[in-house]
C-alpha cells in the first residue's frame, strides 16, 4: 500500500493549520484517503483496556475528530481506539483565529482553540447515525466556556454519551478556556466526581476517566490522584498539552496556548511515571504527549501506560506512523525479553 501522505504533506503544511485540518477531515469523510496499514497482527502488542481486548495499544488522542465526523475512518487508518471530542453541551465557536500554530522545527504544535465544536446535539446525532464501529470509542467531554454550572455540564454529557462510548474522558485540563482547569482543584474535583458517580447509567456502562494537565506540581498531583482513586475512577489520561515552554528551536514558540508534540514528551512521560507510582497499577493509564515513534510509545508503556495516544505526530508523519510505532514497539518489547506489554509496564 502506497502512503499518499509524503506527497500531500508539502501542500497541507503550506496552508493555515485549521484549513489543512478541515481538508483532511473532508478527504477522510468522502473516502478520498485510502485505508492505512494497521500495526502487524502480533499477539505481543495486544492489550486489555477497560475490559476490552485491543489488537495493539495505539489510539487517536482527543482534538483530531472533535465532532465525530471521521472516527470510523480513523479505525481504518490503523488506530485501535479513537477518542472524539472535546464535546461541550452547547455548540461553541472557540477562540479567535489564528489559534493553531505549527512548529515544524520542534515537531510540535501550539493550540489555543478553546473547544470549538458542534455541540452535544449534533455530535450525538452523528454517533446515532453511524453506530458502533470497529474499535473502542472514547468521547472527550468538556464544559462550555460560558457555563454557569460546569458540574451540570459534565453530568449531562455523561448521561447523554454513555450509550455510545467504551470510555468517557472528563477533560479537566484544557489550558485554553476560562473554566478548562477549574477541576484541577481537589475539593472541586471531588464534587464533580461525586456528581458524575450519581448519574444513573445502564449496563454496560462506559469507563469514566480523567485527563490531567502536565503543569501541576507534585503535591497537587498527589492530592488529585488521591481524589480520583477515592472516587474509583476507571482510568487516567496523562497528559493534555502544556502551557509551559521548554526551550524551542523554531518560530511561534511565544504564542499562547497548549504545546503538544516532541517538546511535551519529557514532561508528560515523567508525570505518567509519577501517576503510575501514586496509583500503584490500580487503574489503567493512557500515556499521551509527544509520541512519534516506537521508542516513545515504549517509554510510555515502561512508565506504566496500558495504552497510548497521539495527535501531533499525524501532522508531521501522517497515519503511517501508527503501523511504524506498532512494528518498532513489538521489536523493543522482544529485545528486552518481555512477552507482553503488560509485563513491560509492570517491570
Ligand atoms: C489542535 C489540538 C486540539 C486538541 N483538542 C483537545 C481537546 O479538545 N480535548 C483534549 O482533551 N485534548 C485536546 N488536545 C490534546 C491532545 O489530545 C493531546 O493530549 C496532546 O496533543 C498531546 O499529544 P500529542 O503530543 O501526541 O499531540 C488537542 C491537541 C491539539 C494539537
Amino acid at each position: 500500500m502506497v502512503d499518499p501522505y509524503p506527497f500531500i504533506k508539502p501542500l497541507l503544511l503550506r496552508l493555515d493549520p485549521e484549513t489543512a485540518h478541515e481538508l483532511t477531515l473532508r478527504a477522510l469523510e468522502t473516502g478520498l484517503v485510502p485505508p492505512a496499514a494497521a500495526p502487524p497482527a502480533d499477539p505481543i502488542l495486544a492489550v486489555e483496556l477497560f475490559g476490552r481486548r485491543l489488537a495493539h495499544p495505539i489510539g487517536l488522542a482527543a482534538g483530531f475528530d472533535k465532532n465525530a465526523r471521521v472516527y470510523g475512518r480513523m479505525f481504518g487508518q490503523g488506530f485501535s481506539f479513537v477518542e472524539i471530542g472535546g464535546v461541550t453541551p452547547q455548540p461553541q465557536a472557540g477562540n479567535p483565529r489564528p489559534r493553531v500554530f505549527r512548529l515544524p522545527d520542534d515537531a510540535a504544535v501550539i493550540n489555543r482553540m478553546g473547544f470549538p465544536n458542534d455541540g452535544a446535539d449534533v455530535v450525538e446525532g452523528r454517533l446515532r447515525a453511524r453506530g458502533a464501529q470497529a474499535g473502542m470509542l472514547g468521547i472527550n467531554l468538556a464544559s462550555n466556556s460560558s457555563s454557569a454550572d460546569p458540574v451540570a455540564d459534565f453530568t449531562g454529557l455523561v448521561a447523554r454519551f454513555a450509550p455510545y462510548a467504551g470510555y468517557l474522558t472528563l477533560d479537566i485540563s484544557c489550558p485554553n478556556t476560562a473554566n478548562g482547569q477549574l477541576f484541577l482543584d481537589p475539593a472541586r474535583l471531588r464534587d464533580l466526581l461525586a456528581a458524575v458517580a450519581a448519574v444513573p447509567l445502564t449496563a454496560p456502562r462506559p469507563a469514566i476517566v480523567a485527563k490531567l494537565s502536565p503543569d501541576i506540581d507534585a503535591p497537587l498531583l498527589e492530592a488529585l490522584v488521591g481524589v480520583l482513586l477515592d472516587a474509583r475512577i476507571d482510568g487516567i489520561v496523562v497528559s493534555n498539552t502544556t502551557a509551559r515552554r521548554p526551550p524551542l528551536a523554531g518560530a511561534h514558540g511565544s504564542e499562547r496556548g497548549g504545546l503538544s508534540g516532541r517538546p511535551l514528551f519529557g514532561a508528560s512521560t515523567a508525570m505518567l511515571a509519577d501517576v503510575a507510582r501514586l496509583t500503584g497499577g490500580s487503574v489503567p493509564l493512557i500515556g499521551v504527549g509527544g509520541i512519534a515513534g516506537g521508542a516513545d510509545a515504549y517509554a510510555k508503556i515502561r512508565a506504566g501506560a496500558s495504552a497510548v495516544q497521539l495527535y501531533t505526530a499525524l501532522i508531521y508523519g501522517g497515519t503511517a506512523v501508527v503501523a511504524r510505532i506498532g512494528r518498532e514497539l513489538a521489536a523493543l518489547v522482544r529485545r528486552d525479553g518481555f512477552t507482553s506489554l503488560r509485563q513491560a509496564a509492570a517491570a
